[in-house]
């Protein structure tokens, strides 16, 4: 007998599918189910450490060559980034980034926030999602993707039998921008180091830029969201040691406000789970 909330859980997985335009079981290419193949329980196999990992098959398109990420598309970099990415260097642990953001004073946006937002979910996971910042409920919490966006990316999640314990989620800035504004250049420029040094240690077989600044910032690219999400390319963090699938979607904030995009963010998690797949 399905609890109150597993009940809730499913009817708001129902929610989802029907936004997305799912109205029926049937998936858009065929399957043979009389196929004596037996269909093995998909699980998350066990993920061995990061340095034992074996690389994901290549993805289905490269939008540009790994290279040293970090660059702001053709600007400088300022003197707070160039310590940034010297103190995230140094990190071996995802505790080290942790006291080196505690330590770190030359990003603004640190003296307005309540909370340093670093990451939630399993740190050996072999899917990480990288989100923009905090909002007013991160910043509160302390944790990324609790606030009404943070609940609809769960139920998106939910969808391709994902959760936290399967993911791990971090943000390209840790410190809330007062009010939500949009981050600069520089204060993306100024964070991107800690994400990424992050994206190195977890080491994950599959990334997923969430939203049009961290797809921007990761993947250095000035093209918009609709042009980049539901693509994958290699990106390469610095100090990782191979590069790593990557693919953007849309922002679960964007979704709350633009109902139709649904659709493509629901064809976005399809192609993620059937990358999934490929790889057990
Ligand atoms: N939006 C984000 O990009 N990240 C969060 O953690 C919350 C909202």
């Amino acid at each position: 007998m399905a609890t109150l909330s597993e009940r809730n859980d499913l009817k708001a997985l129902l929610a989802w599918y029907v936004d997305a335009g799912v109205d029926v079981t049937v998936g858009e290419a065929p399957v043979d189910r009389l196929s004596p193949a037996p269909v093995a329980p998909r699980e998350e196999p066990p993920v061995p450490p990061p340095s034992h990992r074996t690389m994901a098959p290549p993805p289905a398109a490269v939008l540009r060559p790994a290279s040293t990420a970090s660059q702001p598309a053709g600007g400088t970099l300022s003197d707070a980034a160039f310590s940034a990415r010297d103190l995230a260097a140094r990190c071996q642990t995802l505790d080290d980034i942790r006291a080196a953001l505690a330590a770190f004073d030359a990003c603004p946006l640190k003296r307005t926030a309540t909370t340093t937002v670093i990451g939630d979910g399993n740190p050996r996971a072999a899917i990480m999602l990288v989100g923009e910042a905090p909002g007013a409920e991160e910043d509160r919490q302390g944790l990324p993707f609790v606030g009404p966006a943070g609940k609809l990316l769960d139920r998106m999640l939910g969808a391709i039998e994902l959760d936290r314990t399967k993911v791990y989620i971090t943000n390209v800035l840790p410190w809330r921008p007062p009010g939500n504004r949009t981050p600069t250049a520089d204060e993306i420029a100024t964070c991107l180091p800690f994400a990424e040094r992050q994206i190195a240690l977890v080491a994950p077989r599959i990334l997923i830029a969430v939203g049009g600044i961290s797809a921007k910032a990761l993947l250095n690219s000035a093209e918009g969201i609709t042009r980049l999400r539901g693509r994958w390319v290699e990106y390469r963090p610095q100090g990782a040691p191979a590069p790593v699938p990557t693919i953007a979607i849309f922002h679960p904030a964007y979704l709350l406000r633009q109902s139709l995009a649904k659709r493509e963010a629901w064809r976005d998690l399809l192609e993620i789970q059937a990358h999934i797949e490929r790889l057990n």
